[in-house]
């Protein structure tokens, strides 16, 4: 208890609302080789061509010799100092020998809304070194209160096209100059350089602000999703792959379906959202033997009533995903175990971090263990079981009383009707003890447009790979 009083103090001092960082990872740079349909930089016999309607903004970092160059009627060259072009004059150029017809191919594709086009960690030196934190794939775009970074000398091209038209954020830094306020920003997105870069409908709000809530904020992309989800499946014709456990998970925010474990908490207004990650990353996934396990943990919002049944108290809850990087029937096992930890560590401490209530889901390749109702049905959900009884109960309280005659007044009821009633409450009852596949959210419309099975199984091995580098992110943060 000690520890964990003197572990409050520490991060209270920390403040409590970290940041994040996202950073555009695309660029249009012209020594960059993944812009060119050659997929290599141009050399002095090259002919270079820019298409002639194409609206792009490009960063040149050093001298160019080229034969000929064919450029964009609407774009613009940002040259780095000493940076520039000049004719070949038939010298020879060692490894260019075979000059061609090389074409600009990098602008026109990339949504701001593409979850694989951003980089998140919780601090600038984390981005620096590749230390980037995991998230469902709506918060992998920026969320309304991020510090969103394009890189100083690189060039883009985004589209930043939305259904709100709105874009909210933190900050913004474009080529090295960072924007907090909306009227700064605004006088350059009328410059030619933020016409290149910038497409599409859509204005961005900055706030120059944290989160003003404790307990979290929704990462507000929701009205996204399908946004998101389209560009996250643009190459593999919409389709999540298909998962490797019985009954995935299918966390708010998420595109596909996953296997690992996941726990909705209900918390009171104590609740320190930073402080319960910070808790989870140090009690928990620190640990060398959890190397394998990544965290997301975020405000989202809930579904409105719970089984379709009974409204919700609050819209709001916080969603903790746990994935791991095990496959096959093993696949989950490892997030389950760390799941269950923090679920006994919410028992025991959850009163202190402000948890009200956890609910714990799990799917995992081993399929026994994922079978039925068994052991992981979640605390809410035993408690509906325990309320559906009771009503029961009170039912046959009611019928003993009235049968007694104790309950005159109560109006004569058919036997008919009263079986009908109970009846109706009997297969009410099997409708919930089949639904324990996911109790927590009903969210058809996250997944129907994706067109139904999906996984994250391959997905999170990629995503392992790629984006989600390191889940102890703020180890250093926290110890600077
Ligand atoms: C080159 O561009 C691609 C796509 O735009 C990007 O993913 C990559 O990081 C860039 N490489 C460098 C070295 O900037
Ligand atoms: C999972 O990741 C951990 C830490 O990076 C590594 O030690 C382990 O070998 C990985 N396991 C699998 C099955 O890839
Ligand atoms: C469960 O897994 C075993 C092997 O681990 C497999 O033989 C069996 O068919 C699986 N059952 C189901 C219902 O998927």
């Amino acid at each position: 208890m000690k520890t964990l009083l003197s572990f409050f103090i520490f991060l209270h001092l920390l403040g409590t609302s970290a940041a994040v960082y996202k950073q555009w990872i695309p660029n249009t740079n012209f020594e960059n080789a993944s812009n060119w349909d050659k997929k290599r930089v141009p050399c002095a016999n090259d002919v270079v061509v820019f298409g002639s309607s194409e609206e792009v903004s490009v960063f040149v970092q050093s001298p160019h010799i080229l034969t000929d160059m064919f450029i964009p009627l609407n774009g613009e060259f940002v040259m780095a100092p000493g940076a520039g072009f000049a004719a070949f004059d038939s010298n020879y150029e060692p490894g260019c020998q075979t000059g061609s017809e090389i074409t600009f191919t990098s602008s026109g594709r990339s949504q701001w809304y593409d979850p694989t086009l951003w980089h998140a960690a919780v601090s600038m030196e984390n981005l620096e070194m590749g230390k980037y934190i995991f998230s469902t794939d709506e918060e992998r775009a920026p969320c309304q209160y991020d510090d969103v970074l394009f890189q100083p000398e690189t060039s883009f091209w985004v589209n930043i096209e939305s259904s709100e038209q709105m874009i909210h954020l933190r900050s913004i830094s474009i080529m090295g100059q960072k924007f907090t306020h909306d009227d700064t920003l605004a006088e350059y997105m009328q410059s030619r350089s933020a016409k290149l870069q910038f497409h599409g409908q859509g204005t961005f709000r900055l706030s120059n602000a944290r989160c003003p809530d404790k307990s979290g904020c929704e990462c507000g992309n929701a009205a996204e999703h399908q946004r998101i989800c389209a560009a996250l499946l643009q190459n593999s014709e919409g389709q999540c792959a298909v998962p490797t456990c019985q009954n995935p998970l299918e966390p708010v925010g998420h595109c596909c379906e996953i296997c690992g474990a996941m726990i909705s908490l209900e918390y009171s207004s104590g609740f320190d959202i930073e402080l319960y990650r910070d808790r989870i990353l140090h009690t928990f996934l620190s640990l060398p033997k959890n190397a394998g396990v990544q965290m997301a943990i975020s405000k989202v919002h809930g579904p409105r009533t719970f089984l379709g049944l009974f409204p919700r108290s609050s819209a709001s809850l916080i969603q903790v995903v746990l994935i791991d990087n095990r496959t096959g029937s093993e696949s989950g096992t490892h997030a389950k175990q760390l799941a269950e930890d923090v679920m006994n560590d919410i028992a025991e401490y959850g009163d202190s971090f402000g948890i009200v209530r956890g609910s714990l889901q799990i799917a995992t390749g081993n399929n026994w263990s994922a079978q039925g109702t068994g052991p992981h049905v979640g605390a809410t959900t035993a408690g509906t079981v325990i309320g559906l009884l009771l009503i029961l109960l009170l039912l046959g309280i009611v019928l003993l009383l009235y049968r007694k005659g104790i309950l005159r007044s109560f109006p004569p009821v058919p036997m008919l009707s009263r079986w009908k009633r109970m009846k109706d409450l009997d297969s009410f009852g099997e409708a919930v003890d089949k639904g324990f596949d996911n109790p927590m959210f009903d969210t058809p419309s996250n997944l129907a447009a994706l067109d139904g099975a999906c996984s994250m199984g391959e997905m999170g091995s990629k995503n392992s790979q790629v984006y989600f580098i390191n889940p102890l992110y703020d180890e250093t943060e926290l110890q600077a």
